[in-house]
């Protein structure tokens, strides 16, 4: 259990500039993706900077990761649909202020299981070739199988992308990833563990509640969640929730909301930076 205390949430949540120092260069590694590729990738966004990924499961509806949202943040929150560059958002894009944060209830931030969140959008997609939603996995990748993820995290120095990056990843053996060398028994039954292809790519911060996206017809199997301080070291490989066994709470929150639409208490001391990009 000691490697607990390496865990790395990968939202853009810089508690100082100095944090920057053990940041390697985004996506690290992956490529810019065709733009509108990935018509379900969506930026969440608070005081109109990019800190998390999410998925578009439905018109009303993002599916990203808990620890994306951080107390006092709903307000101005935002979720970003359509988009393929931060910077020049383009016609395709559309924005939306966010009427509902539901976390999931197991969410736990020492140990980081049950690390989802599904936001429910003050408004309505309209969809296109640009915005569409993404199905949810039938099952759980198996051991080997290649996946892929995709995000506007960190570079390195330069910042956030200014576009959308993708990456190819490899599923890990859960109980080889759970070992003493690699998390040591931090690895949740409810985790994903995957590589980056080639070796030393990765996700970086920023890119965290981005899907995990697997199978061929493409489907979300996991949402990014953490990774280690040096996001490289293949010892402490990235790790995503798996979304297939919360397809029961998730379809139930569609259809009928959740009880305390609040964001998770949280006691972090961090404040959303202004990324220079
Ligand atoms: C990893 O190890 C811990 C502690 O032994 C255990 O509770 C957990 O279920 C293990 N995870 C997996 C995926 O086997």
């Amino acid at each position: 259990m000691g490697a607990r205390g390496c865990l790395g949430p990968l939202l853009l949540l810089l508690p100082l500039p100095s944090a920057w120092a053990w940041l390697q260069p985004s996506i690290i590694g992956g490529h810019e993706a065709k733009p509108h590729s990935r018509p379900y990738m969506v930026s969440l966004q608070f005081g109109g900077v990019h800190a998390c990924g999410a998925a578009l499961l439905h018109r009303r509806w993002v599916l990203t990761a808990a620890h994306c949202l951080a107390r006092g943040t709903l307000a101005n929150g935002r979720v970003v649909v359509g988009l393929h560059s931060l910077r020049d958002r383009g016609a395709a894009t559309q924005t939306f202020p966010i009427r509902a944060a539901c976390p999931h209830p197991g969410y736990d931030r020492g140990t980081m299981e049950n690390d989802l969140l599904l936001l429910q959008l003050e408004g309505t997609v309209t969809l296109g070739r640009t915005r569409r939603p993404i199905g949810l996995a039938g099952r759980g990748p198996a051991a080997g199988a290649t996946c892929s993820l995709a995000g506007w995290g960190l570079r390195g120095r330069g910042g956030l992308s200014p576009t959308l990056q993708e990456l190819e990843v490899k599923v890990m053996d859960p109980r080889m990833c759970n070992n003493s060398r690699f998390w040591d028994g931090g690895i949740a039954p409810t985790m994903i563990c995957f590589q980056g292809q080639p070796r030393g790519s990765a996700p970086a911060k920023g890119d965290s509640g981005g899907p995990l996206v697997c199978g061929e017809r493409a489907a979300v199997a996991g949402v990014m969640s953490f990774s280690g301080p040096d996001v490289t070291d293949p010892f402490k490989p990235p790790v995503a929730t798996s979304t297939v066994r919360y397809k029961k709470w998730i379809q139930k929150t569609l259809r009928r909301g959740c009880k305390s639409p609040q964001p998770p208490e949280t006691e972090h001391p961090f404040l959303f930076t202004q990324v220079g990009f």
